[in-house]
């Protein structure tokens, strides 16, 4: 028997239980994972609330976490049992001490890096090297807003944004958040539960505003960003934290200066077996060299999912949050 946590109906934390279950045997193209560390990530909580509707309940939730090939199906080429890998993509249910995936999927783990530090990047790390590296390709120079750039995803956004010589204003609820936004290489920092955002980009600009805005906080910032950025200029909407961006009317990107925009996601982008690696390659190139360090701020034992769950939404993290099973 292996333990999971799994929901029966949308809702609060508390729907989560942990369940003793058989752990299945991997089909072909597959391979089951022995966990050592399992990936907190938002999606996560969209898919217990229900704004993300799961494939079919009672479900399993997570799909990032690092460990050790237990199983390999048929026609499985790339793994075999015993090696070091990681994962961010795949089937709902990686809150558990062993997952079956497709190992298209999965990759191999340098032994350079752990599995908390796997756990605590994969899907994290590969969301901002495509939306640094391929979104929008930056060179170096330009300037970007960045919202909630002290939490998980934003932690790694600062600093890969640092490397690429791109001055990042990140957005944060606390100075507490700012500080570490700042350490980890944020050009600048604005509290946007205080702060008048749109005049202080203007200020830190001098009235030109941002090449790029990166927005994962969704409805309490969608129209706030729009005016963050130049005539012409990107904006990247990415994430729900606040609820989603709906009712749109198109217009309004040529009312705010002939903008672009984009919903994206990882699974848009490391969608070849041959794009993850290429993706993976260059975030563990990052972490190898030291460019990037992996804040495992918060750690939580696997039954303990619900809590690290509510600490998360209720913005009480910052950094990576990691499951122990
Ligand atoms: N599209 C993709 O491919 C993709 C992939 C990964 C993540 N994402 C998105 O990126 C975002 C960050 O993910 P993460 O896992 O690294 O989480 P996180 O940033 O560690 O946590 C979310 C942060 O959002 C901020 N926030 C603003 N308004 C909020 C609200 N009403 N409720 C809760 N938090 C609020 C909080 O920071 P402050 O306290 O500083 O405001 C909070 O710490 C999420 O929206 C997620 O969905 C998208």
């Amino acid at each position: 028997m292996a333990k999971r946590i799994q929901f029966s109906r949308t809702g609060g934390s508390d729907v989560l239980e942990l369940v003793n279950v058989t752990p299945t045997e991997p089909g072909p193209g597959e391979v089951r994972i022995e966990n050592r560390a399992v990936g907190l990530n938002f999606i996560d909580i969209y898919f217990r609330t229900g704004l993300y509707p799961a494939p079919s309940l009672p479900s399993g939730l997570g799909t990032e976490g690092a460990g050790v090939v237990a199983a390999v199906g048929d026609g499985v080429t790339h793994l075999k049992v015993g090696d070091r890998v990681a994962y961010a993509q795949g089937p709902l249910g990686a809150y558990a001490e062993q997952h079956v995936l497709p190992a298209a999927k999965v990759v191999v783990l340098p032994e350079s890096i752990d599995f908390e530090t796997a756990a605590g990047c994969m899907l994290k790390g590969l969301t901002v090297q495509y939306l640094l590296r391929q979104t929008c390709p930056l060179k170096g120079g330009e300037t970007i807003l960045f919202h909630a750039a002290a939490g998980g995803v934003g932690s790694i956004a600062c600093q890969w944004a640092r490397e690429l010589g791109v001055k990042l204003i990140g957005t944060v609820s606390s100075p507490e958040k700012a500080a570490l936004a700042e350490r980890n290489g944020a050009w600048a920092t604005i509290d946007y539960t205080r702060e008048n955002v749109v005049e202080r980009v203007r200020e830190l600009t001098n009235g030109e505003m941002c090449d790029v805005v990166y927005d994962s906080v969704g409805k309490d910032t969608w129209e706030m960003s729009l005016d963050c950025l130049k005539p012409r200029a990107l904006m990247v909407s990415f994430g729900n934290a606040s609820g989603p961006v709906d009712g749109v009317n198109i217009g309004i990107l040529n009312q705010k200066g002939s903008l672009f925009v984009t919903r994206p996601s990882l699974n848009g982008y490391a969608d070849t077996p041959e794009r993850l690696k290429m993706m993976a390659d260059d975030l563990f190139g990052m972490l190898d060299s030291g460019k990037l360090v992996i804040d495992v701020a918060n750690r939580f034992p696997l039954a303990d999912a619900g809590q690290a769950q509510d600490a998360v939404q209720g913005r009480q993290t910052t950094g990576s949050t990691i499951l122990l099973p």
